[in-house]
């Protein structure tokens, strides 16, 4: 059994200061950090003007930062090979291969945004799972968002739009924006309601009340740049085009069963009951009412199997087991195609359901899992010291 740790933000700062020490030669002037996330709830919703409720993680990206003289721009991390070098008016979109991208784009767009920022050394370290679904690319982007504002002095404002605009522009994912929002803007010990339409962010108090969010990767990689998200929003967008609304944020059930082609009115109907659902799954948590969120995950899980088709036999195994084994609610989470589910337990049960998902996992002869306990934490900050 694989519980992923953490870590102690103090030391992981303090390991990436003397790691950048080692890299360069000299220690860096700023430590951003930034949190993975798991949505609770609201799936494909964001790109259609819709509603998310995603918690921010205690497990987050570490970046360390040191400004240069010159044009030059180094970037490394202990979780990749490869690193990367290039200068300033090499960065653009489209023009960074590989995972780079998402710690220069921001860079970029910081730059686009009108923050002087000069050539910079770079080192990353991180404890977000990567391609798991859990939003490694935004905890990416706005650790080093952080560390770079922070070596201006200036606030973190313009952070959310820069690390969207690394993510869509310069990698070129056609992702909707929750998980930079939630990686800058999360609350400890809330969820965020997110309405994409307005952009609001309300924090939405998680009095946990005995339960465990236990997240468990099945360690199927998923990629957002690789066809299968950019499709379920193109069809997304053909379905709000049909229906004459901006985003299916605007459509209604019954307009959205009488649309003509299979595909695209199943798309639309997981949208538009998603967004519903994460209203419902808001009002039981208002009321403290847990047993009132397994329905709930339930259908949106059922909604991203068979309408959405986004989940996979990993993810669907995870799911069941859990509840099988005590969870009160369950459903896959993240883009999809892979990754990640996430479950409601009581404490009492955690290690049970952890057992049983990996004996699940064994028998159908899937790749071990991990698990996480995903503790409602804090959005995006320098790390003093
Ligand atoms: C990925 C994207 C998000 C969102 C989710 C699905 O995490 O980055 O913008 O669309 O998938 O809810």
């Amino acid at each position: 059994m694989t519980l992923v740790d953490p870590g102690d933000p103090a030391e992981l700062a303090a390991s990436v200061r003397s790691a950048f020490a080692d890299r360069y030669g000299e220690p860096p002037t700023s430590i951003g950090r930034a949190p993975g996330r798991v949505n609770l709830i609201g799936e494909h919703t964001d790109y259609n003007g819709g509603l998310v409720l995603p918690v921010a993680l205690p497990h987050a990206t570490y970046a360390a930062a040191r400004p240069r003289e010159d044009e030059v721009v180094r970037v490394a991390s202990l979780q990749e090979d490869q690193p990367w070098e290039g200068s300033l008016d090499r960065i653009g979109p489209g023009s960074v291969e590989g995972w780079a991208g998402y710690a220069v784009g921001v860079l970029w767009a910081l730059r686009e945004a009108g923050h002087d920022l000069t050539g910079v050394d770079l080192l990353v370290d991180s404890r977000v799972p990567l391609g798991a679904g859990l939003s490694s690319s935004a905890a990416l982007e706005c650790a080093v968002g952080v560390a770079l504002l922070d070596l201006l002095g200036a606030g973190t404002d313009d952070l959310v739009a820069a690390g969207i605009r690394a993510e869509t522009e310069v990698v070129g994912a056609p992702t909707g924006g929750m998980d930079q929002t939630v990686a800058v803007r999360g609350v400890e010990g809330a969820a965020l309601l997110i309405d994409l339409e307005s952009g609001e962010t309300t924090p939405v108090p998680l009095d946990l009340a005995g339960h465990t969010l236990l997240v468990t990767d099945t360690r199927v990689a998923h990629e957002l740049t690789d066809g299968g998200y950019g499709s379920r929003r193109a069809d997304c967008e053909e379905a709000a085009r049909q229906l004459g609304v901006a985003t299916l944020r605007a459509a209604t059930l019954e307009a959205v069963e009488a649309l003509a082609d299979d595909r695209v009115r199943r798309r639309a109907r997981h949208v538009v009951t998603e967004i519903q659902r994460v209203r419902d799954t808001v009002a039981a948590l208002a009321a403290d009412d847990w047993d009132a969120v397994g329905p709930i995950f339930d259908a949106s899980h059922r909604s991203m199997r068979t309408d959405f088709e986004i989940s996979c036999p990993e993810l669907d195994c995870a799911v069941a087991v859990a509840v099988q084994a005590g969870a009160v609610a369950a459903r896959m989470t993240g883009g999809g195609f892979g990754g990640s589910s996430v479950a409601v337990v009581p404490d009492e049960r955690v290690e049970a359901v952890m057992r049983a998902v990996d004996a699940a996992f064994v028998l159908e002869g899937f790749r071990s899992p991990l698990h996480l306990r995903a503790v409602p934490s804090a959005g995006a900050g320098v790390v003093p010291g």
